[in-house]
């Protein structure tokens, strides 16, 4: 499968005037997404991530390493190309809204792009329709809740028809419904359309439908792998200050206690189910 976004040995530290000699934020990263993946970067606080996404977004640039994007080096010359086939969506939606209507919001960077109005609007109706919002045209995006003004900061990313999607703790402030909205809708535009997803999240239940995880630990990446593989070592994410989903901390209580449990269980129905056919029915 094609590569949509590597980091080649990428370190990055925050300039201090005080500090002679200042800690990596991110520290010697490397990792490849390929096209159609949904990668989830989880890690505990101050960990790197948010650093990472503005290394891949241009906002900062590498004191080592390469961020390649569609297999080309970022520079500081080709960052806005490579940028206007990115969307991203950051954690506060009310600091992202620039209209004063969801379409005019929508619509904005489209504008910006250099868009032609017909075509605007009909991208505008299509992305508001696509994240269900397009019964919105008109109302105030401070008026909406939070989960609609995250699927709208979506909608503006998508009416860019980017080949990337980068979130950074898009679902953080939302309440478990809304969170629920926004994920369900970014699995279904994965499905339809292919788009490439990399999510950054606090949300373990959230990264266990990516296709592959990306631990951060202190700048530095941790591991890489399936939901399957990483937590199948979740001790070991425990330890370095993460929450497990609810079904993985319970049967590895059930399983101290000294019950017979096969395989792991990433969701609650895997584990009652298991419960149920081996334990209680018997
Ligand atoms: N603008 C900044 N100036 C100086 N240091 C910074 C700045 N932004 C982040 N840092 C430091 O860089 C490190 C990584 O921060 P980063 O925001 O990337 O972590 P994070 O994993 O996104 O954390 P969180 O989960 O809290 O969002 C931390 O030690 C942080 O204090
Ligand atoms: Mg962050």
């Amino acid at each position: 499968m094609r590569e949509i976004l590597s980091m080649d040995n990428v370190s990055y530290s925050y300039r201090d005037e005080d500090e002679k000699e200042p800690k990596k934020a991110v520290d010697g990263v490397s990792f490849t997404v390929r096209e159609d993946e949904w990668i989830a970067i989880v890690g505990h606080n101050g960990s790197g991530k948010s650093t990472l996404a503005k290394l891949m977004i241009g906002l900062l640039f590498p004191d080592e390493g390469d961020v390649n994007l569609f297999i080309e080096k970022m520079t500081e010359d080709n960052m806005w190309e490579i940028r206007s086939q990115m969307g991203f969506v950051f954690q506060n939606p009310d600091n992202q809204f620039v209209g004063s209507t969801v379409q005019d919001d929508v619509a904005f960077a489209l504008e910006n792009n250099g868009v032609p109005f017909e075509e605007m609007v009909t991208r505008v109706r299509e992305a508001l329709a696509q994240v269900n919002m397009g019964d919105f045209l008109d109302h105030e995006p401070h008026h909406l809740s939070g989960g609609q003004k995250q699927r709208v900061a979506i909608a503006g990313a998508l009416a860019l028809h980017p080949r990337l999607l980068i979130m950074d703790e898009a679902t953080s402030m939302l309440d478990p419904q809304g969170r629920n909205e926004v994920i369900r809708l970014v699995e279904e535009l994965k499905r339809k359309t292919g788009l490439t997803v990399i999510s950054i999240t606090h949300d373990l239940e959230e990264a266990l439908l990516a296709d592959r995880i990306i631990v951060m630990n202190k700048g530095k990446v941790l591991t890489v792998g399936s939901p399957d593989q990483i937590f199948a070592r979740g001790k070991e994410l425990e330890e370095i200050g993460l929450d497990l989903p609810f079904a993985l901390r319970v049967s590895g209580l059930l399983r101290e206690l000294g019950m017979d449990l096969d395989g792991e269980h990433m969701t609650e129905e895997e584990l009652v189910n298991e419960l149920w056919t081996s334990h209680f029915s018997k």
